[in-house]
Protein backbone atom coordinates (compact mmCIF):
# COMPACT_ATOMS: atom_id res chain seq x y z
CA UNK A 1 0.00 0.00 0.00
CA UNK A 2 0.90 3.33 -0.48
CA UNK A 3 -0.08 6.97 0.00
CA UNK A 4 -0.28 9.40 -3.54
CA UNK A 5 -1.42 13.16 -3.04
CA UNK A 6 -3.19 13.68 -5.67
CA UNK A 7 -4.74 17.40 -6.79
CA UNK A 8 -8.01 15.96 -5.02
CA UNK A 9 -6.50 14.73 -1.95
CA UNK A 10 -4.19 11.62 -0.68
CA UNK A 11 -5.36 8.48 -1.35
CA UNK A 12 -4.32 4.66 -0.89
CA UNK A 13 -3.09 3.12 -3.79
CA UNK A 14 -1.67 -0.56 -3.29
CA UNK A 15 0.58 -1.90 -5.93
CA UNK A 16 -1.54 -2.53 -8.29
CA UNK A 17 -2.76 0.67 -9.06
CA UNK A 18 1.06 1.78 -8.31
CA UNK A 19 1.55 -0.18 -11.43
CA UNK A 20 -1.36 0.89 -13.84
CA UNK A 21 -0.44 4.53 -12.85
CA UNK A 22 2.37 4.32 -14.94
CA UNK A 23 0.59 3.21 -17.72
CA UNK A 24 -3.07 5.05 -17.24
CA UNK A 25 -1.86 8.03 -15.00
CA UNK A 26 -4.53 10.29 -15.71
CA UNK A 27 -7.67 7.65 -14.14
CA UNK A 28 -5.46 6.74 -10.94
CA UNK A 29 -4.05 9.82 -9.77
CA UNK A 30 -7.37 12.23 -10.39
CA UNK A 31 -9.87 10.12 -8.40
CA UNK A 32 -9.95 9.70 -4.36
CA UNK A 33 -8.68 7.00 -2.77
CA UNK A 34 -12.26 5.69 -2.19
CA UNK A 35 -12.29 4.97 -5.69
CA UNK A 36 -9.26 2.66 -5.74
CA UNK A 37 -11.41 -0.60 -6.27
CA UNK A 38 -13.37 0.80 -8.76
CA UNK A 39 -9.94 2.01 -10.38
CA UNK A 40 -8.51 -1.06 -10.15
CA UNK A 41 -11.77 -2.60 -11.56
CA UNK A 42 -12.25 -0.51 -14.61
CA UNK A 43 -8.40 -1.34 -14.94
CA UNK A 44 -9.05 -5.61 -14.83
CA UNK A 45 -11.69 -4.73 -17.74
CA UNK A 46 -8.91 -2.65 -19.49
CA UNK A 47 -5.97 -5.54 -19.22
CA UNK A 48 -8.89 -7.65 -20.66
CA UNK A 49 -9.67 -6.08 -23.44
CA UNK A 50 -5.52 -5.14 -24.06
CA UNK A 51 -5.35 -9.08 -23.75
CA UNK A 52 -8.38 -9.55 -26.50
CA UNK A 53 -6.37 -7.16 -28.97
CA UNK A 54 -3.27 -8.96 -28.37
CA UNK A 55 -5.00 -12.14 -29.17
CA UNK A 56 -6.27 -10.96 -32.19
CA UNK A 57 -3.02 -9.23 -33.56
CA UNK A 58 -1.09 -12.84 -32.73
CA UNK A 59 -4.11 -14.61 -34.77
CA UNK A 60 -3.73 -11.52 -37.74
CA UNK A 61 0.14 -10.65 -37.65
CA UNK A 62 2.63 -14.06 -38.71
CA UNK A 63 5.92 -14.61 -36.56
CA UNK A 64 9.17 -14.14 -38.29
CA UNK A 65 9.48 -17.74 -39.14
CA UNK A 66 6.16 -17.71 -40.35
CA UNK A 67 6.81 -14.77 -42.62
CA UNK A 68 10.15 -16.34 -44.09
CA UNK A 69 7.91 -19.61 -45.01
CA UNK A 70 5.08 -17.51 -46.56
CA UNK A 71 7.40 -15.10 -48.36
CA UNK A 72 8.92 -18.55 -50.11
CA UNK A 73 5.82 -20.10 -50.85
CA UNK A 74 4.88 -16.98 -52.60
CA UNK A 75 7.89 -16.87 -54.16
CA UNK A 76 7.41 -20.65 -55.21
CA UNK A 77 4.03 -19.40 -56.45
CA UNK A 78 5.47 -16.87 -59.09
CA UNK A 79 8.10 -19.32 -60.26
CA UNK A 80 5.27 -21.62 -61.14
CA UNK A 81 2.76 -18.83 -62.28
CA UNK A 82 6.15 -17.60 -64.55
CA UNK A 83 6.88 -20.84 -66.04
CA UNK A 84 3.58 -21.43 -67.29
CA UNK A 85 3.36 -18.05 -68.70
CA UNK A 86 6.64 -18.29 -70.22
CA UNK A 87 6.26 -21.96 -71.65
CA UNK A 88 3.09 -20.88 -72.94
CA UNK A 89 4.56 -17.86 -75.03
CA UNK A 90 7.43 -19.96 -76.11
CA UNK A 91 4.55 -22.50 -77.89
CA UNK A 92 2.68 -19.26 -79.57
CA UNK A 93 6.15 -18.36 -81.08
CA UNK A 94 6.00 -21.12 -83.37
CA UNK A 95 3.77 -21.25 -86.43
CA UNK A 96 1.61 -24.23 -85.56
CA UNK A 97 1.60 -24.74 -81.63
CA UNK A 98 0.91 -27.85 -80.01
CA UNK A 99 -2.96 -26.99 -78.49
CA UNK A 100 -2.89 -29.71 -75.95
CA UNK A 101 0.40 -27.94 -74.43
CA UNK A 102 -0.95 -24.52 -74.67
CA UNK A 103 -4.24 -25.65 -73.40
CA UNK A 104 -2.24 -27.06 -70.29
CA UNK A 105 -0.65 -24.09 -69.72
CA UNK A 106 -3.00 -22.06 -69.78
CA UNK A 107 -6.13 -24.32 -67.59
CA UNK A 108 -2.15 -24.01 -64.98
CA UNK A 109 -2.74 -20.37 -65.06
CA UNK A 110 -6.36 -20.08 -64.64
CA UNK A 111 -6.04 -22.10 -61.70
CA UNK A 112 -3.22 -20.43 -60.14
CA UNK A 113 -4.59 -16.48 -60.85
CA UNK A 114 -7.83 -16.51 -58.20
CA UNK A 115 -4.71 -17.79 -55.28
CA UNK A 116 -2.88 -14.78 -55.62
CA UNK A 117 -4.50 -12.39 -53.48
CA UNK A 118 -3.58 -15.43 -50.36
CA UNK A 119 -0.16 -15.10 -51.03
CA UNK A 120 0.27 -11.90 -49.77
CA UNK A 121 -1.31 -12.17 -45.61
CA UNK A 122 -1.08 -9.28 -43.89
CA UNK A 123 2.83 -8.96 -42.20
CA UNK A 124 4.20 -10.58 -44.82
CA UNK A 125 5.37 -7.45 -46.44
CA UNK A 126 9.04 -5.97 -46.19
CA UNK A 127 11.39 -6.17 -43.10
CA UNK A 128 14.17 -6.78 -41.87
CA UNK A 129 15.62 -9.95 -42.57
CA UNK A 130 13.12 -10.68 -45.18
CA UNK A 131 13.83 -10.88 -48.74
CA UNK A 132 10.75 -9.91 -50.65
CA UNK A 133 10.30 -7.35 -53.65
CA UNK A 134 6.69 -6.75 -52.30
CA UNK A 135 5.77 -3.25 -51.53
CA UNK A 136 4.41 -1.94 -48.56
CA UNK A 137 1.72 -0.45 -50.78
CA UNK A 138 0.12 -3.71 -51.43
CA UNK A 139 -1.31 -3.38 -47.89
CA UNK A 140 -1.79 0.50 -47.35
CA UNK A 141 -2.89 0.52 -51.13
CA UNK A 142 -5.21 -2.82 -51.01
CA UNK A 143 -8.22 -2.07 -52.62
CA UNK A 144 -5.71 -1.12 -55.95
CA UNK A 145 -3.54 -4.43 -55.20
CA UNK A 146 -7.38 -6.43 -55.14
CA UNK A 147 -8.23 -4.96 -58.17
CA UNK A 148 -4.76 -5.94 -59.89
CA UNK A 149 -4.81 -8.99 -58.89
CA UNK A 150 -8.93 -9.09 -60.56
CA UNK A 151 -7.53 -8.11 -63.24
CA UNK A 152 -5.20 -10.92 -63.53
CA UNK A 153 -7.58 -13.13 -62.98
CA UNK A 154 -10.49 -12.06 -65.74
CA UNK A 155 -7.36 -12.39 -67.91
CA UNK A 156 -6.29 -15.48 -67.66
CA UNK A 157 -10.14 -17.44 -67.66
CA UNK A 158 -10.62 -14.74 -71.01
CA UNK A 159 -7.36 -16.76 -72.33
CA UNK A 160 -7.82 -20.17 -70.64
CA UNK A 161 -11.81 -20.02 -72.75
CA UNK A 162 -10.19 -18.57 -75.87
CA UNK A 163 -7.86 -21.68 -75.75
CA UNK A 164 -10.57 -24.19 -75.52
CA UNK A 165 -11.14 -22.94 -79.76
CA UNK A 166 -8.02 -23.34 -81.96
CA UNK A 167 -8.09 -19.82 -83.24
CA UNK A 168 -4.19 -19.35 -82.80
CA UNK A 169 -4.99 -15.84 -83.22
CA UNK A 170 -7.70 -15.11 -80.43
CA UNK A 171 -4.91 -17.48 -78.67
CA UNK A 172 -2.13 -15.09 -79.03
CA UNK A 173 -4.04 -11.52 -78.25
CA UNK A 174 -5.54 -13.00 -74.58
CA UNK A 175 -2.07 -14.16 -74.08
CA UNK A 176 -0.72 -10.58 -74.93
CA UNK A 177 -3.76 -9.11 -72.88
CA UNK A 178 -2.54 -11.55 -69.64
CA UNK A 179 0.69 -10.26 -69.70
CA UNK A 180 0.02 -6.67 -69.21
CA UNK A 181 -2.08 -7.73 -66.14
CA UNK A 182 1.29 -9.10 -64.95
CA UNK A 183 3.26 -6.03 -65.73
CA UNK A 184 0.77 -3.55 -64.79
CA UNK A 185 1.14 -5.43 -60.81
CA UNK A 186 4.51 -5.34 -61.07
CA UNK A 187 5.14 -1.82 -61.99
CA UNK A 188 3.41 -0.93 -58.86
CA UNK A 189 3.15 -3.34 -56.03
CA UNK A 190 6.77 -4.79 -56.82
CA UNK A 191 10.04 -3.66 -56.32
CA UNK A 192 11.66 -4.63 -59.33
CA UNK A 193 9.95 -4.34 -62.99
CA UNK A 194 11.16 -7.72 -64.69
C1 LIG B 1 -1.62 -8.24 -58.38
C2 LIG B 1 -0.19 -8.13 -58.53
C3 LIG B 1 0.60 -9.08 -59.38
C4 LIG B 1 0.21 -9.67 -60.57
C5 LIG B 1 -1.10 -9.53 -61.33
C6 LIG B 1 1.33 -10.48 -60.98
N1 LIG B 1 2.36 -10.36 -60.08
FE1 LIG B 1 4.17 -11.28 -60.22
N2 LIG B 1 4.70 -10.48 -58.43
C7 LIG B 1 3.98 -9.60 -57.71
C8 LIG B 1 4.69 -9.22 -56.52
C9 LIG B 1 4.24 -8.24 -55.46
C10 LIG B 1 5.91 -9.92 -56.54
C11 LIG B 1 7.02 -9.90 -55.49
C12 LIG B 1 6.77 -10.99 -54.46
C13 LIG B 1 7.84 -11.08 -53.40
O1 LIG B 1 9.02 -10.85 -53.73
O2 LIG B 1 7.51 -11.36 -52.24
C14 LIG B 1 5.88 -10.72 -57.78
C15 LIG B 1 6.89 -11.55 -58.16
C16 LIG B 1 6.90 -12.28 -59.35
C17 LIG B 1 7.97 -13.16 -59.76
C18 LIG B 1 9.30 -13.38 -59.00
C19 LIG B 1 9.14 -14.45 -57.97
C20 LIG B 1 10.43 -14.59 -57.17
O3 LIG B 1 10.34 -14.81 -55.96
O4 LIG B 1 11.51 -14.45 -57.74
C21 LIG B 1 7.61 -13.70 -60.98
C22 LIG B 1 8.41 -14.68 -61.83
C23 LIG B 1 6.30 -13.16 -61.29
N3 LIG B 1 5.90 -12.31 -60.28
C24 LIG B 1 5.60 -13.46 -62.44
C25 LIG B 1 4.34 -12.99 -62.73
C26 LIG B 1 3.62 -13.30 -63.94
C27 LIG B 1 4.14 -14.15 -65.09
C28 LIG B 1 2.41 -12.68 -63.85
C29 LIG B 1 1.29 -12.69 -64.83
C30 LIG B 1 0.88 -13.92 -65.44
C31 LIG B 1 2.41 -11.97 -62.58
N4 LIG B 1 3.58 -12.19 -61.93
C32 LIG B 1 1.33 -11.23 -62.13
C33 LIG B 1 2.73 -9.11 -58.01
C34 LIG B 1 1.96 -9.51 -59.10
Amino acid sequence: MIPVTTSRGTGIFNHGCDWLSQNIRIKCVALPHHNVGEILLSAKRLLLVLGAVAAVTAISLPAAADTAAIVAARSDYFHGLGKSFKGLREELKGSSPDLNLVRKYTGDIAAAAPKLPTQFPAGSGPQPGIKTEARAEIWSDGAKFRQAAAALNTAAQTLNTAAQGSDIGAIRTATDALGQTCKTCHMTFRKEDH
